[in-house]
């Protein structure tokens, strides 16, 4: 009789085997992404006949657009002045140098020169949209600027999906004092500015008042980006400078102001206290029902509204002040606005319909954070927004070939009497499919859930799980993030990166130096 194998032996056997497996399938994976990422073959040439689709923006919205869009159909032609897509999701971890800023950027001209057919691309900034002439105005504001550096483009379709800028509510000193986090360049100064702070406290004979107040980092706004900036923020303090410059370890403060009775509205309740309570033990002060009302260049005026509805002004010196109060309509969107009636009560940005058009207008579609769609402005709307309109457009194409294929049966019916029941057999197969096209469902939803990252290392995450919800936080759910926002990340070439940056900041510590 054969002889049983010990379990023990049995399970060493199924783990190497899936050692394996999991060693082969992620090397093809990795070779698949690499071959993928290398230069393509030569593209068809843009053909002068075809429509002008024009696109501003190179975010979430525009680059899932040009994903998916069969760029052959049109002469695509892609105005942004960033010439690369930004992973936002990571960037708050960009501040604190656990991610390097390049890993989370994917050059257009790359996504771009991987389409079947060439597409423009001109980096400016549109500046005036006129929909009744179907042209818009660019400008280069880069630092080099050659001969020509402001034109005119023209559309036959129009995207808009330039975003949206950053809220200050018109508060005096914001602008002029304090720091965003929604671009590259942001983060970047945040990171300079966080060790200069450290620096300057430590500088000789620095006053305990003044040392006080440079180790004060003040963050507005208890939505997911100033909360996800206030755990990194802890973090970088925790794990590395407190090690590196141990005098200051008693000093080093995070607050957190927000107007609201409490953090992370969009989560729930549970998920809520869990960030406020992981938020004390990592010691970052949570100010809430405080509004910001004024800002200096070393102090924050904030009013706090107690219980009894009493309202007190406080006075807080600050070293760093991250301002992140959410999002404004941009310059360029404004004004089209102001130009169309039917957009004269919509405030928040381009009212649109169920297929993305903005109302009141003709050929002009707009996704994401400009558009008022009666979603949220995040990049999962903004991504499936713009997954949608390279479906519709694809299927425009489709369409509009084959009318012209039934057009052009249809007149030859005269020319070839003989032939007429077969031709009229092929424009009704023409037609049945033309009809099964037009069918095109208006856009529609998907929302799969919100993760934030909360600091020392813990997730907070509602995700839609089979036609319910699931709420939970803590250090699995961070695990979670951690790979949900890897297998996001926009190529194979940001992934391996941000893994590398990862281990590396795990490993050595992140950098501590001021660029
Ligand atoms: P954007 O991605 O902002 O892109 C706008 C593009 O337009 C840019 O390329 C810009 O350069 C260009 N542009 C600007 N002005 C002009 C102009 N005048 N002419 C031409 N082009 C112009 N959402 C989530 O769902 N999950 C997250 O985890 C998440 N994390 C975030 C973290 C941070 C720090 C921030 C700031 C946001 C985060 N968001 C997240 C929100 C998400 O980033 C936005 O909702 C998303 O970027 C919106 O996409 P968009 O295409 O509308 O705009
Ligand atoms: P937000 O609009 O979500 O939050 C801004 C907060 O600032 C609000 O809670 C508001 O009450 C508060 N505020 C406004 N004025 C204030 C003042 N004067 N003083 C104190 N507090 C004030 O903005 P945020 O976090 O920038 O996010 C913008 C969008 O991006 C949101 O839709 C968000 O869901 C999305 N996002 C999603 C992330 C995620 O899913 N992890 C991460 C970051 C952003």
């Amino acid at each position: 009789a054969p002889v049983k194998k010990p379990r023990r032996f049995r399970f060493f056997k199924f783990f190497w085997r899936l050692t394996y497996i999991s060693i082969i399938g992620g090397t093809a994976y990795l070779a698949y992404g690499v071959y993928e990422q290398k230069h393509p073959d030569d593209q068809f040439e843009p053909d002068p006949t075809k429509k002008n689709l024009v696109i501003l923006g190179t975010g979430w919205g525009a680059v899932s657009l040009l994903k998916k869009l069969d760029t052959e159909n049109y002469n695509v032609i892609v105005i942004s002045p960033r010439n690369y897509f930004l992973f936002t999701p990571l960037l708050p971890s960009c501040t604190t140098g656990t991610v390097e800023h390049r890993s989370i950027m994917e050059p257009i001209r790359s996504i771009l020169r991987h389409k079947k057919a060439a597409v423009k691309y001109y980096e400016a900034e549109a500046t005036k949209i006129d929909p009744e002439r179907k042209v818009v105005a660019i400008d280069d504001n880069s630092d080099i600027k050659g001969a020509s550096n402001k034109t005119e483009v023209s559309y036959d379709m129009l995207v808009v999906s330039v975003g949206a800028e950053n809220a200050t509510f018109g508060i005096p000193g914001v602008r002029e004092h304090s720091c965003f986090l929604k671009e590259i360049g942001d983060a970047q100064q945040i990171r300079k500015k966080i060790m200069d702070c450290v620096e300057t406290a430590t500088f000789k004979d620095q006053t305990p008042e003044e040392v006080e107040r440079l180790l004060h980092m003040v963050v507005v706004g208890g939505g997911p980006t100033g909360v996800e900036f206030a755990g990194e923020l802890q973090d970088f303090f925790d794990q590395d400078i407190k090690k590196w410059v141990p005098e200051i370890s008693d000093k080093f403060k995070v607050t957190l102001i927000e107007a609201l009775p409490n953090v992370l509205p969009m989560f729930s309740k549970q998920l809520i206290d869990y960030t406020e309570s992981t938020f004390k033990e990592e010691k970052i002060t949570i100010m809430t029902k405080t509004a910001v009302k004024k800002v200096t260049d070393k102090t924050v005026e904030a009013e706090y509204t107690g219980p009894d509805g009493k309202k007190t002004m406080q006075v807080m010196p600050y070293g760093l002040l991250v301002w992140a109060t959410g999002n404004a309509v941009r310059p360029v969107v404004r004004d089209l606005m102001s130009q169309i009636p039917a957009q004269k009560d919509s405030r928040r940005g381009l009212a649109v319909n169920e297929y993305l058009v903005v109302q009141g207008t003709k050929d002009i579609w707009a996704t994401g954070d400009c558009a008022v769609a009666g979603y949220a402005p995040t990049a999962q709307v903004a991504s499936q927004e713009g997954a949608f309109l390279a479906r519709l457009f694809n299927t425009m194409a489709k369409s509009e070939a084959i009318e012209q294929q039934i057009h052009d049966l249809s007149s030859s019916l005269n020319l070839q009497p003989g032939n007429t029941a077969e031709i009229a057999k092929e424009i009704e197969t023409h037609e049945r499919q033309l009809r099964r096209i037009k069918d095109i469902k208006p856009f529609h939803y998907t929302h799969q859930g919100s993760l934030a990252y909360i600091g020392s290392e813990r997730a907070v995450a509602d995700v839609s799980w089979l036609n319910g919800n699931f709420a939970t936080g803590g250090g699995l759910t961070y695990l979670f993030w951690r790979s949900a926002y890897l297998s996001m990340c926009f190529s194979t070439r940001n992934r391996v990166l941000v893994v590398l940056d990862w281990l590396k900041s795990k490993a050595f510590g992140r950098d501590v130096s001021r660029e």
